[in-house]
């Protein structure tokens, strides 16, 4: 039983990015997505169809009209003026907008009642808020579609709803472990030997939604190494900036750090964006989700909810910025510290240096004045001279051994690569017996 568990487990742990793919096409829900989803890849895939049968296509789904009419809508009413008719909104969207939002609304729709991990509501007001944010930023860049900006952003984490749907048990690990500060797609590699960005843009792929979707999904949690303004990822570095600003969260997300703000920095940057314009901007995106919350028919909550929401991220903030001011104080506190530490050896120095000068030149002069000595007593042998008690030629002897003993110190001091010892009076002092006995020998 215990083998059969862990050969079980040991499975679980072996799983490859082919199975989860796998796991994925052959969801029945995403086998059977719904009728006017398969006819809309249809339509739209089929390069002689035109956005006349598109517009059919939608027409047939009430719901689905009332949100393209919404959406191209919030375009740009100036361009474009009011949009009352199914064909008009598909006009201004396009057949890939279309398609990324009747996706989007699909998914939504599909797995909207899993209850294994992750917060529904919570999902979509971040990917609500995403697309909003895409659109404003792709606004302030003057990016031209600005629809596709929005859609992105709908439909950016869809590959967390597939494989929250078929790997529940590995996401809540994967949840948990980053509230802990860990990288998220390490954290899905690690689990899953696959990421949310590599399933969503798997999905958009295999449904065969255009290329600069599925690679925009695949680049919005990449690191930006250079600030040049390259045309193709425009739309990636749109929806990356977006993600990183956003407010809402679906699972515990860290604070900014600050590879975060240069990263965003360097995104306005490559977006031709001045920080002076993004400024408030997510002030404006929170003010624009609470006004569009029931925007798309897709449930994030309502106005209070959001509020509340907003409230609680806020003193999240608040207290993460206290955690942060505290962390600084005491941060500065010990360089000061180390710095009165630092000075103080300084000091230890000077002080040394300057006796080792002194005593340098005292034993010096000792040594040789005790030489002289000797040399004298040594001399005057046989002469009319009283020989001194042979207890004067012991003491300069003596005094000779001493200073050289002084001497011994000094330098071995001066190489400091010696060990201290503590005598039983509690004295610490440098262990340097042994090496003045060989000196000395
Ligand atoms: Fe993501
Ligand atoms: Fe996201």
């Amino acid at each position: 039983m215990e083998n059969h568990l862990n050969k079980l487990v040991n499975n679980r742990m072996m799983i490859t990015e082919e199975q989860v793919f796998e796991s994925i096409r052959n969801d029945p829900r995403i086998k059977s997505i719904p009728q006017v989803l398969s006819q809309i890849i249809r339509v739209a895939s089929d390069e002689k169809s035109s956005i006349h049968d598109l517009a059919g296509v939608v027409f047939q789904d009430p719901v689905l009209t009332s949100i393209m009419l919404k959406l191209s809508n919030s375009v740009d009413k100036a361009l474009y003026g009011k949009i009352s008719t199914i064909g008009a909104a598909v006009n201004i969207l396009g057949k890939d907008s279309v398609l990324a939002a009747v996706l989007a609304i699909s998914l939504y729709r599909l797995y909207q009642k899993d209850k294994y991990v992750i917060d529904k509501v919570h999902f979509w007001r971040h990917s609500i808020e995403t697309a909003i944010s895409c659109r404003e930023i792709a606004r302030l860049c003057r990016y031209k579609a600005v629809e596709e900006a929005f859609c992105i952003g709908l439909i950016h984490d869809i590959g967390f709803l597939l494989l929250e749907a078929h790997y529940p048990g590995e996401i809540k690990k994967i949840f948990e472990k980053i509230e802990k500060g860990n990288d998220l797609l390490l954290l899905e590699q690690k689990y899953l030997n696959t990421t949310h960005i590599r399933v969503g843009s798997y999905l958009l792929k295999y449904w065969n939604l255009p290329s600069f979707f599925s690679d925009a999904i695949a680049q919005h949690h990449e690191d930006v190494t250079e600030e040049k303004n390259i045309p193709e990822s425009r739309l990636s570095r749109i929806l990356m900036l977006a993600n990183l600003i956003s407010t809402f969260h679906f699972y515990p997300v860290p604070v900014l750090t600050e590879m975060d703000l240069r990263k965003i920095s360097m995104i306005c940057n490559s977006l031709n964006i001045s920080q002076d314009k993004f400024k408030d901007f997510q002030v404006h995106i929170v003010e624009t989700l609470l006004k569009e919350s029931s925007f798309l028919d897709i449930k994030i909550g309502s106005s209070t909810e959001l509020l509340e929401a907003l409230n609680s991220v806020l003193l999240k903030k608040y207290i993460q910025l206290e955690k942060l001011l505290r962390d600084f104080d005491e941060r500065q506190e010990q360089i000061a510290k180390q710095k009165m530490v630092e000075q103080k050896v300084e000091w230890l120095k000077i002080i040394t240096n300057t006796l080792f000068h002194y005593i340098n030149n005292t034993t010096a002069q000792i040594l040789s004045e005790s030489e002289k000595i000797n040399h004298i007593l040594q001399e005057k042998k046989g002469e009319d001279f009283i020989p001194p008690n042979k207890a004067v030629f012991d003491s300069t002897e003596i005094i000779k051994n001493s200073v050289q003993r002084i001497s011994i110190i000094l330098d071995s001091i001066k190489q400091s690569e010696l060990k201290t010892k503590k005598y039983s009076n509690g004295i610490e002092m440098l262990d340097i017996e042994e090496k003045i006995k060989s000196q000395l020998e």
